[in-house]
C-alpha cells in the first residue's frame, strides 16, 4: 500500500493502490455513551446521533469506531490537534471556517461529487467505514467541498475527523483529522494577477523551495482553462501554502519545502508538498487547481479555484514531539495539561507502561487475505490497548502449498498497567473471532 501523505495519514484518495473487498463486522446490540448518547448498533440498523441507517451488505462500522465520532479532538482547545488547526486558520484570516460538519456523509459527498470514478479502489469496504451502501464515515474533508461552495463564500477552510480502515502502529489510527482549504476567483487574467500580486506583496516566505514540477500530459492544465489562468491560480496556491508552512514551522531555521506532481480526481494539475524536517521528508498535504466540473456543478462556471487537504496528526506529532498517535485520544490529565491554546511546546513523556506481547499464527484458507480486516477485528476486541500489529512470519508449506502467517500483537495502555490475565482474555477472544470470521486454522 502506498503511504504517501502520511499527513493525510495514509494513502491519499487520488493514489490508492490496493483494492479489496470482504466485510467483517459483528452484530452487537449495545448503546455506548460518551458525553452525549451517541449510537446504537442494532440487528437491522445503526443509529448515530439520532439518525438511523438500515444495514446492508456494505455495513462495516464497529462500536470501537463509532465511539470516537463525538470526541471532536479538533475542537478541544488544549488538544494539540486543535492547536494546530487554529494555527493554520490564523494564516487564512479572511477565510470562513467550517469545523462542525457531521462526519456521517453520503457516498455521493465522499466520492461522486468529487468525480472519483465508480471503480476507484478508494471506495472499497476494506478501506472505509460504511453504514450502508449509501452512507459512510467521511474519509476526507474534501467530502464537504460542495457544502462550502453552497455557502456562497469564495474562501473557506473545513476541518474535522476522518475515518479510514488501516493497519495498526504508532503513527496510524483509524480516525485522524484533516483541514481542507478552498479558494476561488473570477476566471479573469487581470483580476487573477492583481490578487496574486496582493498576497505576494504582503510577505515572501523565507524557505528553501524545491519545485521542479512542470506542466506535463500526466498532470495537465484542464482543457477548459487557459494556461495563463491556470498558472496564476497555481501560483496563488503555491504562495499561500508556502507561507502557511513557513509560519507553522516558525522555529525551523533552514526550512526546505518540496513540491512534487500528484494525481487527484478532483484537481488538475495536482501536487503534493513535503517538508524536510530533522533530515526526513514529511509529506504534509495534497492540493491542486480545482476540477472545473466541481465549480460548474456549483453554478460557478466563470470562476477558477484551488484546494488543498492536509492531515493534522503528523504535523502535531512532529511539532509537539508526540511519539504515539493514540496519545491524542488520551484523557489522562498528564497529557492534556501539558498544552496551551495558541502555543507549540514539546511534549514531556510520562512513564510508559509496560507492553504485553502476544503472537498469533494460523493457516490461511483459500482466497484473498486483507490485513486491514484483521487489524479491525483486533481493534474491535482490544480498542486502544493495541499499540501495533506486525507480520513476523509468512511461510508457504512446500508440499501442501498452504500459507501460514504469524502476527505479533503489542498490547499497551497509554495510561495504566495492563495485567497478563486481562490481555490473555483479549487474546483468546481475538483467536476465537479470527477463527470464526476468516475460517483460518489456528496453530
Ligand atoms: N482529500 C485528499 C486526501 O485525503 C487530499 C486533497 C488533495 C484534498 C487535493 C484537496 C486537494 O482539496 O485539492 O487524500
Amino acid at each position: 500500500m502506498l503511504r504517501n501523505i502520511h499527513s493525510l495519514q495514509r494513502v491519499t484518495l487520488g493514489r490508492y493502490t490496493t483494492a479489496g473487498s470482504c466485510g467483517v463486522f459483528s452484530v452487537c446490540k449495545k448503546t455506548w455513551y460518551s458525553t452525549k448518547p451517541a449510537f446504537e448498533l442494532g440487528e437491522k440498523d445503526t443509529t448515530i446521533n439520532g439518525n438511523k441507517f438500515d444495514k446492508d451488505e456494505w455495513t462495516n462500522v464497529t462500536p470501537a469506531i463509532l465511539s470516537k465520532v463525538n470526541r471532536q479532538l479538533h475542537l478541544q482547545p488544549k488538544n494539540p490537534i486543535s492547536i494546530i488547526r487554529q494555527l493554520i486558520e490564523s494564516n487564512f484570516t479572511d477565510f470562513k471556517t467550517f469545523n462542525e460538519f457531521s462526519p456521517v456523509v453520503s457516498t455521493r459527498q465522499n466520492f461522486d461529487d468529487l468525480h472519483i470514478p465508480v471503480d476507484h479502489p478508494s471506495r472499497t469496504k476494506s478501506d472505509n467505514y460504511y453504514f450502508n451502501k449509501e452512507t459512510v464515515l467521511r474519509a476526507h474533508t474534501s467530502a464537504h467541498q460542495l457544502q462550502g461552495l453552497a455557502s456562497g463564500e469564495n474562501k473557506f477552510l473545513i476541518s474535522g475527523d476522518v475515518y479510514r480502515r488501516d493497519e495498526i502502529d504508532a503513527s496510524h489510527y483509524p480516525v485522524f483529522h484533516q483541514i481542507e482549504g478552498f479558494f476561488y476567483l473570477d476566471n479573469d487574467l487581470s483580476k487573477l494577477s492583481t490578487e496574486l500580486k496582493r498576497i505576494q506583496d504582503i510577505e515572501t516566505p523565507n524557505i528553501e523551495l524545491v519545485d521542479d514540477t512542470v506542466i506535463k500530459p500526466e498532470n495537465p492544465v484542464q482543457a477548459c482553462h487557459s494556461a495563463e489562468a491556470s498558472d496564476l491560480i497555481a501560483a496563488h496556491l503555491k504562495h499561500s501554502i508556502n507561507t502557511m508552512i513557513r509560519n507553522l514551522f516558525a522555529d525551523e531555521k533552514d526550512l526546505k519545502v518540496r513540491w512534487i506532481d500528484a494525481y487527484f480526481p478532483f484537481t488538475s494539475p495536482s501536487w503534493e508538498v513535503e517538508i524536510l524536517y530533522k533530515g526526513e521528508w514529511l509529506e504534509v498535504l495534497g492540493c491542486g487547481v480545482v476540477n472545473q466540473k466541481i465549480m460548474n456543478g456549483a453554478g460557478l462556471d466563470n470562476k477558477i479555484g484551488w484546494a488543498f487537504g492536509m492531515g493534522l496528526e503528523r504535523l502535531a506529532m512532529v511539532l509537539f514531539g508526540i511519539p504515539d498517535i493514540r496519545l491524542f485520544w488520551s484523557q489522562d490529565q498528564r497529557f492534556i495539561d501539558q498544552f496551551t491554546p495558541g502555543k507549540i511546546n514539546k511534549f514531556v513523556p510520562f512513564s510508559k507502561f509496560p507492553p504485553c506481547i502476544k503472537d498469533i499464527s494460523f493457516w490461511l484458507p483459500e482466497g484473498e487475505w486483507h490485513e486491514n480486516d484483521f487489524c479491525e477485528l483486533i481493534r474491535g476486541e482490544a480498542g486502544d490497548l493495541v499499540e501495533n500489529v506486525q507480520l513476523i512470519d509468512d511461510f508457504k508449506h512446500p508440499k501442501t502449498n498452504k500459507r501460514s502467517l504469524c502476527y505479533r500483537i503489542n498490547y499497551r495502555s497509554m495510561d495504566r498497567n495492563v495485567t497478563n490475565e486481562e490481555i490473555n482474555e483479549i487474546q483468546e477472544k481475538v483467536r476465537q473471532v479470527v477463527q470464526d470470521q476468516f475460517k483460518v486454522e489456528l496453530r
